[in-house]
């Protein structure tokens, strides 16, 4: 017997041209109510089908592995990432099959955990940088988060190069990111190409970018790359043994665009939120203040292995991680007919794994809605639901750079809380706006007051 398909929604003509006039995206606009509620009512996978698209929505633990762990080879990444590609290229984010692993065996050796133990140092010197001269105005978490992850990436992969670029890589960065969410969020992105007032923009700031990255490659290679001093020195000498003493300078700069890019957002909005909340709570404050105290006085320790200690420091990480994925959906195609458990995948659709619906979802989670670290303490590790957790994704395309976000986090976490008593400010609500990733559409005010 043929299978058939997952459950959904019927959707008439008059719902997709309402949708397409109104301009908007529904689950952009609410993701928790909107999958919610097609969860509530049709089970853990469901079926969108406009005549134009179809799109599977899924919570089911058991399709989630099967397309991200089991078989992700044959589930290639969905339309946003090609957006993505126009910005980044073909780096290990949008990059699939054979080109993808070896670009990602190239650079996994420069995220293990002891290399990245060793740059933390310079992350908890980024974090004590941070000055709040006024302290009688509060200060937006969101921008002093932003700038303090940019720093970090940066400094991680072009060292000293950084500084004198980084104007223009901010700014090339800011504007690109934001040109690409817009055409995400827009249902018919128009084409690239047109000379419109945006797309021209992009592109100067593209080229402007471009000039900065590829003489800095250049510049190195001049100069002849000794002992790496940085990730961009070791993906030089690693490329070169590739590519048999060759430099593919185009591919070089795809993969450091997408560091750049995958890596500060994403720790910036996750960082920020977790300060409002420390703000927000005195006494996880104080007990957060305590754990620092005991653990990280003692300088002749390695900052990483200090930080293994600090317990409550790492579960206020992983419920932020939680509560707000900035990766707050994965998607995945189907590139041709299939069965699961007796139901049909559809070719040419796309399965969505929401994840923020995921990690706050009622059937896998004890008051979902709520901010409580204790619920990652290790004594609590047994109740973790691991098939509904997964803010770095799971699987061969897990994020990269997992380590190196939640080192960072933990050390500014540390080192802002071990140097400032946080006050929230009355009547402010953090605001996100979904596009490829999450982020804060607007300032977040929190009072700094030193200790
Ligand atoms: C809180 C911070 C971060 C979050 C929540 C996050 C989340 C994710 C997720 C969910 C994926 C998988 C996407 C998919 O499978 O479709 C991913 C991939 C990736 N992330 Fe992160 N990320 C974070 C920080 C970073 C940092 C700091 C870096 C770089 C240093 C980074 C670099 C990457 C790269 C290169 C990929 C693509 C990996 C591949 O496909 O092989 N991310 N990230």
């Amino acid at each position: 017997m043929a299978a058939v398909d997952f459950p959904g929604p019927e959707l008439g003509i008059m719902d997709i041209v309402r949708t397409v006039m109104s301009g908007t995206n529904p689950i952009a606009e609410d993701p928790l109510a909107f999958c919610q509620s097609l969860f509530n009512r049709f089970g853990d996978t469901v079926l969108i089908d406009s005549g134009l698209r179809r799109v599977y929505f899924t919570r089911d633990g058991e399709l989630i592995r099967h397309v991200l762990v089991e078989e992700s080879r044959s589930f290639p990444k969905s339309s946003p990432y090609r957006e993505a590609s126009l910005f980044l290229g073909n780096g290990i984010l949008n990059s699939e099959g054979d080109f993808w692993k070896s670009q990602r065996m190239m650079m996994q050796p420069e995220f293990t955990r002891s290399v990245i133990a060793a740059f933390g140092e310079a992350m908890r010197r980024n974090a004590q940088n941070l000055h709040i001269e006024n302290q009688s105005a509060p200060v937006d978490v969101s921008l002093l988060a932003m700038h303090l992850a940019f720093a970090n990436i940066c400094q991680y992969i072009f060292g000293e190069d950084f500084h004198r670029n980084e104007s223009i890589i901010r700014e090339a960065l800011e504007f690109g990111n934001g040109f690409i969410s817009s055409r995400i969020r827009s249902l018919i992105p128009l084409p690239i190409e047109w000379p419109l007032p945006d797309n021209l923009k992009f592109a100067a700031h593209k080229r402007a970018l471009d000039k900065v990255v590829y003489a800095i490659i250049d510049a190195r290679l001049q100069r002849g790359v000794g002992e790496p001093k940085d990730l961009m020195d070791a993906l030089l000498i690693a490329e070169k043994r590739a590519q048999n003493g060759k430099v593919r300078r185009e591919q070089l700069r795809d993969e450091l665009l997408t560091l750049l890019v995958a890596g500060h957002e994403t720790t910036g909005y996750t960082l920020a939120m977790a300060l409002y909340h420390i703000a927000a709570d005195a006494d996880l404050q104080e007990r957060l203040r305590r754990e620092i105290k005991t653990h990280l006085s003692d300088a002749a320790t390695p900052i990483a292995e200090r930080l293994d200690k600090c317990e409550l420091v790492a579960a206020t990480v992983d419920e932020t991680l939680r509560r707000y994925p900035a990766a707050w959906i994965m998607g995945r195609r189907v590139t041709h007919d299939r069965e699961f458990k007796g139901r049909r995948l559809r070719g040419g659709s796309e399965i969505n794994i929401p994840i923020l619906a995921l990690q706050c979802d009622e059937k896998y989670w004890e008051r979902p809605l709520d901010f409580i670290p204790e619920r990652f303490l290790p004594v609590n590790a047994e109740r973790i639901p691991k098939q509904a957790y997964m803010p770095f994704g799971t699987g061969l395309r897990k994020c990269i750079g997992s380590l190196f976000a939640l080192q960072e986090m933990q050390i500014a976490i540390a080192e802002i809380v071990g140097k400032y008593k946080l006050h929230s400010v009355a009547g402010n609500v953090p605001q996100t706006e979904y596009v490829f990733t999450a982020r804060l559409k607007a300032p977040l005010p929190v009072r700094f007051e030193s200790i």
